[in-house]
C-alpha cells in the first residue's frame, strides 16, 4: 500500500455578494434572525451562465498554478456536485476538458454536502493500491440554481462556489495519517432533498438534530479508529451549514474554539464545496503548518456524512 498526501488546495467564489440586507428586501426575514440562528451574513451568487463546471474549472486552475502540477499529469479526476450542468455529459467531463486533463479519467459523485468526504474516499481508494498516482478533486455547486428565492426557509442558507485539491501517492512507504469513514441513510431521503428536480425542500430542525449527532458520532469513531485524540487535532473543518451546528460540535467534542475553523459568516452553505473552501482560506492564512492532523466532518442530503482525519 502507498502513502498519500494533499499537496495543493485551491478555490473560486462568484464575484457577486448576497447580504442579509439584501435578502430583508426578497422574504419575510431580518438579519438579526439569520445572524442569531445560522451565523450566515453573506453568500456568493454565481451568475446566470456561470455553471458549475465554469466554477470548477476556475477552482481547477487555481489548484494547478499552486501545485506546479502539469494539466497532463492528473490520472483521476472526481467532480462532487449535487448541481450539475446537464444529466450528462458529467460536469467532470466538462471540467476535465476545461483543464486540458487529457490523461484523467473524469466522473461525478453525488453526495450533497459530504462530496469531499466521499470523493477523498474514492480517491483514497485509487491511489493507496497504486492505480493512480495524481488525483484532483473538484467540488463546485451552484445552488442558487435549486432555491426556491420565496422560500425564507432555505433561501437564507445557501451559497454557490467550487474548491478542490491535488493528492498525490508517495512513492516511499509512508506512515502520515489519511483515513475517511463514510456513511449513508436513505431512510432519511424525504428530509433534505430536491424532490420535484427543482428546488430544495428541507425540514430543517429536524435535521438539524441528526446533523449534529450523526457527526459528532463519525468524528468520535474516526479519532478512535486512528487511536488519536482530540488534542491531536491541530484543525478542525466542519463542514459550514450553520453556526449553532458547528458550535454544538465543538462542545460535543471538547475542541478549543481556536483550532475550530469557521467561514460560514460569508459563505454560505455552499455543499460539498464548503469544506476544501475552508481548507483552503486556512491554508493561505498560514494555519496549517507540515505534520498538522486535520480532522473534517460533513452531513448532507441523503442522508450521506463522513469524516477524515490527514496530516498536512
Ligand atoms: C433552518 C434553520 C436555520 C432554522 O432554525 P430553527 O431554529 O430550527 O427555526 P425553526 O425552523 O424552528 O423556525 C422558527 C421560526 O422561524 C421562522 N423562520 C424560518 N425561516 C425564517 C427566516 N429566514 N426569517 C425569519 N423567520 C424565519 C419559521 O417560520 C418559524 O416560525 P413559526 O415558529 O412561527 O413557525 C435550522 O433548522 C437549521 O440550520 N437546520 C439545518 C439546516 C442545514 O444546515 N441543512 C443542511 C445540512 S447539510
Amino acid at each position: 500500500m502507498f502513502g498519500i498526501k494533499i499537496i495543493a488546495t485551491g478555490s473560486y467564489a462568484p464575484k457577486k455578494v448576497l447580504s442579509n440586507a439584501d435578502l430583508e428586501k426578497m422574504v419575510d426575514t431580518s438579519d438579526e434572525w439569520i445572524t442569531t440562528r445560522t451565523g450566515i451574513k453573506n453568500r456568493h451568487i454565481a451568475a446566470k451562465n456561470e455553471t458549475a463546471s465554469a466554477m470548477g474549472i476556475k477552482a481547477g486552475k487555481n489548484i494547478l498554478e499552486k501545485s506546479g502540477i502539469k494539466p497532463e499529469e492528473i490520472e483521476l479526476l472526481v467532480v462532487a456536485t449535487a448541481t450539475p450542468d446537464m444529466n450528462f455529459p458529467s460536469t467532470a467531463c466538462l471540467i476535465q476538458t476545461g483543464l486540458g486533463l487529457k490523461n484523467a479519467v473524469a466522473f461525478d459523485i453525488s453526495a450533497a454536502c459530504s462530496g469531499f468526504i466521499y470523493s477523498l474516499s474514492i480517491v483514497e481508494q485509487y491511489l493507496k493500491i497504486g492505480t493512480y498516482s495524481t488525483a484532483m478533486i473538484i467540488c463546485t455547486e451552484k445552488f442558487s440554481e435549486i432555491i426556491n428565492w420565496e422560500d425564507r426557509n432555505t433561501c437564507i442558507l445557501f451559497g454557490d462556489g467550487a474548491a478542490g485539491v491535488i493528492v498525490k501517492r508517495e512513492e516511499e512507504q509512508n506512515t502520515s495519517v489519511f483515513k475517511n469513514i463514510i456513511k449513508s441513510d436513505g431512510k432519511y431521503a424525504d428530509l433534505l432533498a430536491v424532490p420535484d428536480r427543482k428546488y430544495i425542500d428541507m425540514k430543517g430542525n429536524t435535521v438539524f438534530k441528526i446533523a449534529i449527532r450523526s457527526m459528532g458520532d463519525i468524528t468520535t469513531e474516526i479519532l478512535k479508529s486512528c487511536g488519536l485524540k482530540t488534542e491531536d487535532i491541530a484543525l478542525f473543518i466542519p463542514h459550514q451549514a450553520n453556526l449553532r451546528i458547528i458550535n454544538a460540535l465543538g462542545d460535543l467534542l471538547k475542541i478549543p474554539k481556536e483550532k475550530v475553523y469557521i467561514n460560514v459568516g460569508e459563505y454560505g452553505n455552499t455543499s460539498a464545496a464548503s469544506i476544501p473552501i475552508a481548507l483552503n482560506e486556512a491554508d493561505e492564512k498560514g494555519l496549517i503548518k507540515k505534520g498538522d492532523k486535520i480532522m473534517f466532518v460533513a452531513f448532507g442530503g441523503g442522508f450521506t456524512w463522513g469524516a477524515s482525519i490527514i496530516e498536512w
